[in-house]
């Protein structure tokens, strides 16, 4: 399998989205959108009507994040408004199959999201309701902030899983992924990987982005 890069425009210049995502164009495989409420995190970010304007403007297929509280109401717009990967965290939803069916009847694949102080083992049984498992790497909320390691053993045990029952899912980790950290998340199984950072903050993204590929592709499938 090859792995996904999905540069996050959270470390983008905002005033000039447009631009900063047609210059990871032909590099990146997903971009990542990080849709904060300001309840569920902190931060305020960017929601409904950014993501419906920037889809015009590129063909990149769209994985959005949404760290909002009450997504059973929010998520299914931005199915709906052409988001290729809806995720929302575990956290913030009662009822999470319902909604990851929701979300695919409404075109859009399902993600979940697993925040930094949340075990995994609990959703491992829902894995087959969904297309893509988002293991935080950070505490969710605000982008630069240093990779967590010891929160990779959940990417294991998700992989794990994922063998034995021969599911498909993607694994993507979000949080502090760069050249210095992006092997390990692939030895431990990941095969999708959020950089913010690491790509808006190089003089060159999309030549930023084809290193991480490389790295990742060198460490996949050895977990
Ligand atoms: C933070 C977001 C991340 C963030 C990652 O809660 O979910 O997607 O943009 O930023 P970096 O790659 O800079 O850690
Ligand atoms: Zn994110």
């Amino acid at each position: 399998m090859e792995p996904i890069i999905a540069p996050s425009i959270l470390a983008s210049d905002f005033s000039r989205l447009g631009e900063e995502v047609r210059a990871i164009e032909g590099a990146a495989d997903w971009v990542h959108v990080d849709v904060m409420d300001n309840h569920f995190v902190p931060n305020l970010t960017i929601g409904l009507p950014v993501v419906t304007s920037l889809r015009k403007a590129t063909t990149i297929p769209f994985d959005v994040h949404l760290m909002i509280t009450d997504p059973q109401r929010w998520a299914p717009a931005y199915a709906e408004a052409g988001a290729y990967n809806v995720t929302f965290h575990a956290e913030a939803c009662d009822d999470p199959v319902a909604l990851a069916k929701t979300l695919r009847a409404a075109g859009a694949k399902a993600g979940l999201a697993i925040d930094r102080d949340t075990p995994v083992e609990p959703y491992l049984e829902l894995l087959p309701h969904f297309d893509t498992i988002l293991i935080m790497t950070i505490k969710a909320g605000f982008g630069g902030q240093a990779f967590m390691p010891e929160l990779l053993g959940k990417v294991s045990d998700v992989r794990r899983r994922v063998a034995v029952n021969d599911l498909e899912i993607r694994i993507e980790v979000d949080g502090g992924i760069a050249a210095d950290t992006i092997e390990r998340a692939a030895e431990a199984g990941a095969d999708a990987f959020v950089a913010g950072t690491a790509v808006y903050g190089a003089a060159d993204p999309a030549e930023a982005i084809r290193k991480l590929r490389a790295l990742a592709a060198g460490r996949m499938g050895l977990a």
